[in-house]
C-alpha cells in the first residue's frame, strides 16, 4: 500500500502564514508513490485551499470535527461542513484534545462514525501515556481505545479509516518510540482491525506519530506494519516537511 504522511500544524499558522506554507511546499520535489495530507486550523483552510490552486497535493485535512451535522452546538464544526469545503481527512481524538478538553473514547467513536458517514476519512489517534507503558499496559490501553473508537466505523467504502498510533510520551518530546516498539503496537492494532473487518484490515493505514523527523522517518517507513507517519513539530517548516516526504520513500 502507498504510504501516507500527514502534517499536523496543531494550533499554528493563521490564514496569512498558511498560504505561505502551502506555496513553499508546492515548490518541493515530492515522491509520486506517496499520499500527503496537511491538517490545518479551521480558519486557515480557505487560505490553504486558495494557495493550492489546482494542485491536489497535499490533501487538506482538519484537526477535529463534531459528531452532529448541524444544530445547536455553539463553536463546533460539522463533518458535512468540512466535506462541503473539500476537506478529505480529519484527525479525531488527538491526545492533546483528550488531555486538554477531556475527549473520551466514546466521543472519539461518535466523531469518527459521523466523519465517515459524511465522506470524511477519520484519522483516529490513539496512544498510551508514559505511566501506562511503565505499568505494562500499553497494548491493553491502545487495543481498547481502538475497539471503542471503531465501534460504528465501517472498514470499506469511500472514506474508510486511518489509525494513528501516537504514544503520548513521544509527542513533541524528541523522544520517539523505537521502531521495534512501534511495530509491536501496530501489530496489536492490526489484530483489533482484523477481528472487526476481516481481510479489509490489511488495507487500512496504521501510521505512527510522535517526534518523527527527517532523521528517523525512513526507519519507520521500512518497519513492517507502519504505513505512514503523522508529523507535528517537524512539519511546521515546509522545506523540512518536503525532506521528510522524500526520505519516506526511497528514490
Ligand atoms: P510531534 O507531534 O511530531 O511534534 O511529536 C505529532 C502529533 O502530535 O501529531
Amino acid at each position: 500500500m502507498k504510504k501516507l504522511i500527514i502534517a499536523n500544524w496543531k494550533m499554528n499558522y493563521g490564514p496569512i502564514r498558511a498560504g505561505g506554507w502551502i506555496r513553499a511546499f508546492r515548490r518541493e520535489r515530492l515522491p509520486k508513490d506517496l499520499d500527503i495530507a496537511v491538517a490545518v486550523p479551521f480558519v486557515s483552510l480557505a487560505a490553504a485551499r486558495a494557495s493550492l490552486g489546482r494542485a491536489s497535493i497535499p490533501t487538506l485535512a482538519a484537526q477535529d470535527c463534531f459528531w452532529a451535522n448541524e444544530g445547536a452546538f455553539t463553536g463546533e464544526i460539522s463533518p458535512t461542513m468540512l466535506t462541503e469545503f473539500g476537506v478529505g481527512l480529519c484527525l479525531i481524538g488527538h491526545s492533546e484534545r483528550r488531555a486538554n478538553l477531556g475527549e473520551t473514547d466514546e466521543m472519539v467513536a461518535r466523531k469518527a462514525a459521523a466523519a465517515q458517514k459524511a465522506g470524511l476519512m477519520p484519522v483516529i489517534c490513539v496512544g498510551e501515556t508514559a505511566a501506562q507503558r511503565k505499568r505494562g499496559e500499553a497494548a491493553k490501553v491502545v487495543r481498547s481505545q481502538v475497539q471503542t473508537a471503531i465501534a460504528e466505523v465501517k472498514g470499506d467504502g469511500k472514506a474508510p479509516l486511518v489509525i494513528a498510533y501516537e504514544p503520548v510520551w513521544a509527542i513533541g518530546t524528541g523522544r520517539p518510540c523505537s521502531p521495534l516498539d512501534a511495530k509491536e503496537m501496530h501489530e496489536q492494532i492490526r489484530g483489533v482491525l482484523r477481528k472487526k473487518y476481516g481481510h479489509l484490515a490489511e488495507e487500512i493505514h496504521i501510521i505512527y506519530g510522535g517526534s518523527v523527523d527527517t532523521r528517523n522517518v525512513a526507519e519507520y517507513m521500512t518497519t513492517t506494519g507502519v504505513d505512514g507517519a503523522l508529523v507535528g513539530g517537524a512539519s511546521l517548516d515546509p522545506r523540512n516537511f518536503g525532506l521528510i516526504c522524500r526520505a519516506a520513500v526511497p528514490a
